[in-house]
């Protein structure tokens, strides 16, 4: 069995002691270059799902694994070490950079910290990231206002690199770059894992993207994760209804598909105590007559397995599916 590289239980994360809670209880795991989606409208708690993987911020509840090691209760020099494996590219890569440093400082910066290079090493090291990134010699002198988006999250993705991680989190890597530019990055970034045989946990509401980039998917509502599975299969015939209404806004190739959820009202949908907290939004409830449990008990994912967190989980249909995604597996 190949070793986890990430393994996540119970994972809760609640602002302020009346807080509702961005992320409520999510388990999941990560093996060796394994490419993971997380998929959910604005709000549902994605991006403070990736802090607390990174140990950005202190979970609530719940423990974080990274290469075997619980980061919490690793003392503060191995846990540096650890974190170290894990790395992140933000949404905005102008906003991620120091301002006032070169782009040679900025990538210099980790291998002086982490790896301790210095002088000749550490110039070398610097040229062959920016080449990784497909940024040359001349963008050395350059900061980060003179870069393009493209270019400044190139660097991004160089300084993410520089410490060799095992583990990628992209969160929302290409969403405030041109259109134009956002292919590139993309390409970058499949070309990267192959080389260095990263895993990636990509966060993302564009499908698009996540069919790029991604093997396999989670869907996250309100700070839950409510569908897991093959993203091929969890396309091709959403179990959770959500999924569903997730695909069914995300017409055609599937792009932008999630920027309905940035405008509504509550993007995140509502944190209820008990019962499933996608019930009052659900077509799936409504059409059976708003069945008790659903208001009653929290539906979970089948243990270990792929699935959806629903007490009336959409049938997959097996017929009919094969020809419309290869590879497919129900
Ligand atoms: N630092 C914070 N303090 C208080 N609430 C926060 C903080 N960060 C995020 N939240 C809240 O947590 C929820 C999930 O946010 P976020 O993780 O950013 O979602 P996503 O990345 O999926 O858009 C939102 O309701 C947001 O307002
Ligand atoms: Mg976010």
């Amino acid at each position: 069995m190949t070793a986890a590289l990430l393994e996540v239980d119970g994972l809760v994360k609640q602002f302020g002691r009346h807080g509702a809670r961005a992320v409520d209880g999510v388990d999941l795991r990560l093996v060796e270059g394994e490419a993971l989606a997380i998929v959910g409208e604005s709000g549902s708690g994605k991006t403070t799902l990736a802090r607390c993987l990174l140990g950005l911020i202190e979970p609530s509840a719940g423990t974080v694994r990274l290469c075997g090691a619980d980061l919490a209760s690793l003392p503060r020099r191995r846990r540096r070490a650890v974190r170290a494996r894990a790395q992140i590219v933000f949404q905005n890569p102008l906003a991620s950079l120091n301002p006032r440093m070169t782009v040679e400082r900025l990538v210099a910066e980790p291998l002086r910290l982490h790896a301790g290079l210095r002088g000749e090493r550490l110039s070398e090291r610097v040229d062959a990231l920016l080449g990784d990134v497909g940024l040359d010699a001349g963008h050395r002198r350059r900061y980060p206002h003179e870069l393009s988006g493209g270019q400044a999250q190139r660097v991004a993705i160089a300084r993410a690199l520089a410490c060799e991680p095992s583990l990628l989190v992209l969160d929302e890597p290409t969403s405030a770059l041109d259109v134009s530019v956002q292919a590139q990055i993309l390409n970058l970034l499949a070309d990267l894992r192959d080389r260095h045989g990263l895993a990636y946990l990509l966060i993302s509401h564009d499908l698009a993207v996540v069919r790029n980039l991604c093997t396999r998917v989670g869907v996250m509502f309100a700070g839950r994760l409510v569908e897991v599975g093959e993203a091929g299969a969890v396309f091709a015939a959403p179990r959770h209804p959500y999924t569903a209404e997730l695909l069914a806004s995300a017409p055609g190739a599937g792009r932008a598909a999630l920027m309905a959820g940035e405008e509504a009202a509550d993007p995140g949908g509502p944190r209820r105590s008990g019962g499933c907290h996608y019930a009052p939004r659900c077509a799936r409830r409504a059409e059976l007559d708003g069945p008790e449990a659903c208001a009653r008990d929290r539906p979970t994912l089948p243990d270990g397995a792929d699935g959806a967190a629903c007490h009336f989980a959409l049938a997959t249909r097996r017929e009919g599916r094969a020809h419309h995604d290869e590879g497919v597996s129900l």
